[in-house]
């Protein structure tokens, strides 16, 4: 076990993580807890139970495999009946009108005043597929202002990505205890139960259901075997379980909706656990930017972190993308993000600064959503300074840190996005500005 204590969790100092990605890990809270040489002997230790939980098919391919065995009090079939509970502002229910080709922007989601737990907090902007077919997206926002107290969730349909833009979030699962800040995104696999807790007293940002095949790193091709996103900034929690009995609800999402079921006592009582279905977490900051270093802008994919591949090559389910801080050196060239339509469909967000594709109105907070063969690009302000900027010297962007939920699907808005007051309706106004310099006699730009 590869434990390594990060100085920034000195608040709570027993917080130790595994470094890589999506490898055999695993660690025991109790000298001994895991069995030696086999996964369910007659008898766990200390009385545990053994249970596998599989992430992907039995059958999926060794190195897209994911399942863990975990070794705890009670087994996970010990809860009450389920009833159906409403939570209007959270669903799946995606592509139930047309989709407009507009493009779409809103201004951050307004913090809430009554008390709010992550799950009270969840707000759906946008999504595709569904969770039976196992295929497509879920976008959604958060804001909250108090402890996950008594309360445990666990989502049937999704691989949970969480993107905090407000205040550090406690997730505390089944196989351990992980703390993440704005610029760190966590990831909460399909069936693992937590808590999300909130240091700092409020917590706003973005979640990504994804339906489909887990997160995995991208393939870097000619790149070579470092960049990007290297597996060892990745850090999984050690085993940590709570022995607590009370009156506790479980919450469970299935097939688009919540459900929750009475618990007499805390589900995350995992002592040890070994296996790859685990939660991680990963530091944007610690993104390897690979950009040109000759003319041209690259296309976007440069930034992937994460993808869920489609059972079409190259087709993503979802690409999660950030854009970082960085240099751009690039010589005779139009530096910013090119004005551009794609197959693929946009969700941006933005968690630190400023975008450089914008000069204003995306804002820590906000979102935007550019949908198939929608054109979209920098605004004209943006063009007009980029046209005319010295490229002989570098740019450094500073001070930003926007991200991408992109997927090869049509992301439909929620109706409660479209309708929203935090909607910018005038978003296209900035473009309205980009004024015509076509002069058939003047063939170098003046
Ligand atoms: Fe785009």
């Amino acid at each position: 076990m590869n434990a390594q204590l990060r100085p920034s969790d000195a608040q709570e100092p027993a917080l130790r993580y595994q470094v890589g990605f999506a490898q055999e890990f695993a660690s025991e809270a109790l000298p001994g807890a895991l069995p030696v040489g086999r996964n369910s002997p007659q008898r766990c230790p200390y009385g545990l139970y053994a249970e596998q939980i599989s992430g992907t098919a039995f059958t999926a391919p060794r190195h897209a495999n994911r399942r863990s065995w975990l070794y705890r009090i009670r087994p996970a079939v010990l809860h009450g009946a389920f009833t159906p509970l409403a939570h209007e502002r959270f669903h799946n229910r995606f592509g139930e009108q047309p989709v407009s080709p507009d493009q779409l922007r809103w201004d951050p989601l307004p913090l809430p005043e009554a008390p709010c737990d992550f799950i009270d907090g969840l707000y759906t902007m946008a999504g595709a597929g569904s969770p039976r077919s196992q295929c497509g997206l879920g976008i959604h926002l958060y804001a909250a202002n108090r402890d996950m107290d008594g309360r445990y969730f666990v989502n049937a349909d999704a691989e949970m990505l969480l993107v905090p833009q407000l205040g550090r979030l406690r997730v505390a699962t089944e196989l351990g205890v992980l703390l993440v800040e704005p610029q760190e995104v966590v990831v909460i696999p399909r069936g693992i139960r937590f808590q999300i807790g909130l240091p700092d007293g409020i917590g706003r940002g973005y979640l990504c259901e994804n339906f489909g095949a887990p997160l995995r790193l991208p393939e870097l091709g000619p790149i070579g075997s470092n960049g990007l996103a290297n597996p060892r900034d990745f850090r999984t929690p050690v085993a940590a379980f709570e022995d607590r009995e009370g009156d506790f609800r479980l919450v469970q999402k299935l097939d688009g909706v919540l459900w929750q079921a009475a618990i007499d006592h805390s589900p995350l009582d995992v002592v040890a656990w070994h296996g790859s279905h685990a939660p991680y977490a990963y530091d944007l900051r610690r993104f390897n930017t690979i950009g040109s270093i000759s003319y041209d802008h690259p296309d976007p994919s440069i930034f992937t972190v994460l993808t869920s591949p489609s059972d079409s090559a190259g087709w993503a389910n979802l690409d999660f993308v950030v854009f970082p801080p960085r240099i751009l050196a690039m010589q005779d060239t139009f530096r910013p993000p090119w004005f551009h339509r794609n197959v693929a469909s946009e969700f941006m967000g933005l968690i630190h600064g400023a975008y450089d594709a914008k000069q204003g109105g995306f804002v820590p907070g906000g979102a935007s959503l550019h949908n198939c063969m929608s054109g979209h690009g920098p605004d004209a302000a943006t063009f007009e300074k980029a046209s005319t900027a010295d490229t002989r010297r570098p740019d450094y962007l500073t001070d930003t840190m926007a991200f991408m939920f992109e997927s090869r699907w049509l992301l439909c808005p929620s109706a409660q996005a479209l309708a929203a007051p935090h909607r910018q309706r005038d978003y296209q106004q900035c473009w309205q500005g980009l004024r015509r310099h076509f002069d058939p006699n003047r063939r170098t730009p003046s």
